[in-house]
């Protein structure tokens, strides 16, 4: 099936699970939506994330994709549901991919999840890990300055360190094994992480999970591409073109065209 897969997001960070998809899937047309005018959307309230949410679906629904992919831990805690609900398409999303893995990981079963405000304070990856497996101690830590870190590009930084060793001190201290990254813009700072948790500590990056996960679906719905020719890569963004454009280069690890600009 020649359509294409809708990923979106609040903003750039989405980019980490697309540049996952493209490894993954190498043939599949993608639609990436990022709502670069109103992110970020972790410190929001859920009634807003919901109605954003809800804006967006429409719009990748409108372009005919053949699968939705919640890149944007934050929408897929809060406003799951909606989603689901306008949805004729599956509708993938990276928490339940991310418990999943997590699940599957630890033996220890202390599980470590970091992700922004609104994705922690729902229990949204608790919820998720838990219907796995409900003896699994799920231990969590908001870190909202990462995003505004990550998009400075400060992935080495020491301010960065400094901040991680501060927001990782509570978890860390509950003898985890699995630290799930529940945040689109977190895998980028996967070796950072890494070195302040150590590196007995297995890390969870939902994009993975989620390239993964929309390979067995597409599989099992017999919806994948069958032509093996070069995909479409086509980028809606709400503002600043030139900035998703640089930023995005930096999560994508490749030159990125094809951004377009969506007036509400
Ligand atoms: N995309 C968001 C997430 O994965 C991070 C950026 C934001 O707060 O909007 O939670």
């Amino acid at each position: 099936m020649d359509n294409a897969i809708g990923v979106f997001d609040s903003g750039v960070g989405g980019l980490t699970v697309v540049r996952a998809l493209m490894e993954r899937l190498p043939f599949e047309n993608i639609i990436y939506f990022g709502d670069t005018a109103r992110v970020p959307y972790g410190v929001k309230s859920t009634e807003t994330i919901a109605h954003y949410a809800r804006e967006i679906t429409e719009f990748l629904l409108n372009h005919q994709v053949k699968l939705l992919i919640v890149a944007c831990n934050t929408m897929a805690a809060v406003a799951h549901q909606v989603i689901t609900d306008l949805s004729p398409v599956p509708v993938l999303d990276v928490i339940s991919a991310g418990a999943e893995s997590a699940v599957a990981r630890t033996r220890v079963k202390h599980v470590g999840v970091i992700g922004t405000p609104a994705t922690i304070n729902s229990n949204a990856y608790a919820r998720a890990i838990h219907h796995h497996d409900s003896d699994i101690r799920v231990f969590s830590q908001s870190c909202p300055l990462f995003v505004p870190l990550v998009e400075e590009g400060w992935l080495d930084h020491e301010v960065t360190r400094l901040t991680a060793r501060e927001y990782l001190k509570t978890v860390l201290c509950q003898d985890i094994d699995t630290l799930v990254l529940g945040c689109t813009h977190y895998p980028l700072l996967k070796p950072l992480i890494q070195s302040v948790a150590g590196e007995s500590i297995s890390l969870v990056d939902s994009a993975g999970a989620m390239a993964e996960a929309t390979s067995s679906t597409l599989q099992r719905m017999k919806m994948k591409r069958v032509h093996e020719t070069p995909p479409v890569y086509t980028y809606y963004v709400t503002d600043v073109p030139l900035r998703f454009q640089s930023i995005g280069e930096r999560f994508l690890g490749r030159a990125l065209a094809n951004v377009r600009v969506v007036k509400w």
